[in-house]
């Protein structure tokens, strides 16, 4: 199998695609100001990212998830998963959504060849939702997550991410939905990125915290399926199912980061961490032939940091590079 290492020996072969820089909800850890979204003209066509995804595959990605801002609000985006899963030597494909418009599209995108999916869900209870998200929107997801399942997606993910002094103590309610064994819920650490990274300072809580207060509660192991990719450590849950823990500050995955981004306005990100970004979309609009466009893509992962540096200042916003 073909794939491309970086100077450090890292195996680089997944992308994660944001399509949009734009979101229906203002989580109080992201939000953009909602008339700052980029004009469409700045924004990847998604002739242009099949075929900067094409030739990333011609050089070893195999897994791409989509991301955004949030993904469901780009028109097209049915149509933009079909072509994506149809391009030879992709493996894995899959998308990360806030869910709210996920009851209509669960179908259609799982027809159209998406297999697995993640919820971002924060809260379970509808009040507190809208305190997080600006929108009372928490039923809306609900049904979407419903609907998942019932396409056949499975398992779904549910991604968490903790606040302090807000919704720290549904800890333990989101452990209890992975009875659902099509559920697998995951806790992230908030990361101080974006405008939001100094107050994000402030309302994070660790994660070896919830860990030990959930082991009060129930009886967990950790699970190691053997091919358990990616930064999350997996506990099975005595009478549920399983947690994953991504301590993305009280952990570093540097050493076995495998990923590469494409932001919505076309730049490549070989790090979540640092400001450092190629601009793919410059060449691609200039006509480059297929090779041009692959030394680029060599280029970001030439440039791929070492190790991310938690307290620079990394103003990226995540609505465009993809959480
Ligand atoms: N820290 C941690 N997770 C974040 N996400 C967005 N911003 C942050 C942040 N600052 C999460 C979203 C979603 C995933 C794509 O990234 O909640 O689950």
């Amino acid at each position: 199998m073909l794939f491309m290492r970086d100077k450090l020996g890292r195996k680089i072969n997944y992308m994660r695609i944001s399509v949009t820089d734009r979101c229906n909800l203002f989580c109080l850890y992201c939000k953009k100001e909602k008339l700052s979204f980029k004009p469409p003209e700045e924004i990847l066509r998604y002739e242009e990212i099949l075929r900067v995804a094409r030739i990333a595959i011609s050089l070893g990605i195999s897994k791409i998830r989509i991301t955004g801002g949030e993904p469901l609000v780009r028109k097209g985006i049915t149509g933009f998963v079909s072509e994506l899963s149809s391009l030879p030597g992709l493996e894995d494909i899959s998308l990360t959504t806030n869910g709210i418009l996920l009851a209509e599209f669960a179908k259609p995108l799982y027809k159209a060849g998406l297999k697995r999916i993640n919820v971002s869900l924060d809260t379970l209870k509808r009040e507190k939702f809208k305190d997080i998200t600006g929108e009372d929107e928490f039923g809306n997801v609900w049904k979407g997550i419903e609907n998942v399942l019932a396409a056949g997606m499975n398992p779904v993910k549910i991604n968490v991410v903790l606040l302090k002094g807000i919704n720290e103590d549904e800890a333990a309610d989101f452990v209890a939905l992975t009875k659902d064994e099509r559920i697998t819920v995951r806790f992230i650490e908030l990361m101080p990125l974006g405008i939001q990274r100094e107050n994000n300072r402030k309302l994070f809580v660790s994660l070896d915290e919830v860990l030990k207060n959930l082991k009060n509660i129930y009886e967990m192991k950790v699970y190691d399926s053997g091919n358990n990719l990616g930064p999350a450590t997996y506990y099975r849950v005595k009478n549920c199912g399983l947690v994953g823990f991504i301590g993305s500050i009280s952990g570093c995955f540097c050493g076995d980061c495998n990923r590469l981004r494409l932001t919505a306005s076309g730049y490549l990100k070989p790090c979540l961490w640092s400001d450092k970004a190629v601009n793919i979309k410059e060449i691609l609009r200039a006509g480059a032939p297929d090779a041009e466009i692959a030394e680029i893509l060599r280029k970001a992962i030439r440039e791929k940091p070492a190790e991310r540096e938690i307290n620079k200042k990394v103003s990226f916003p995540m609505s465009e590079a993809g959480g």
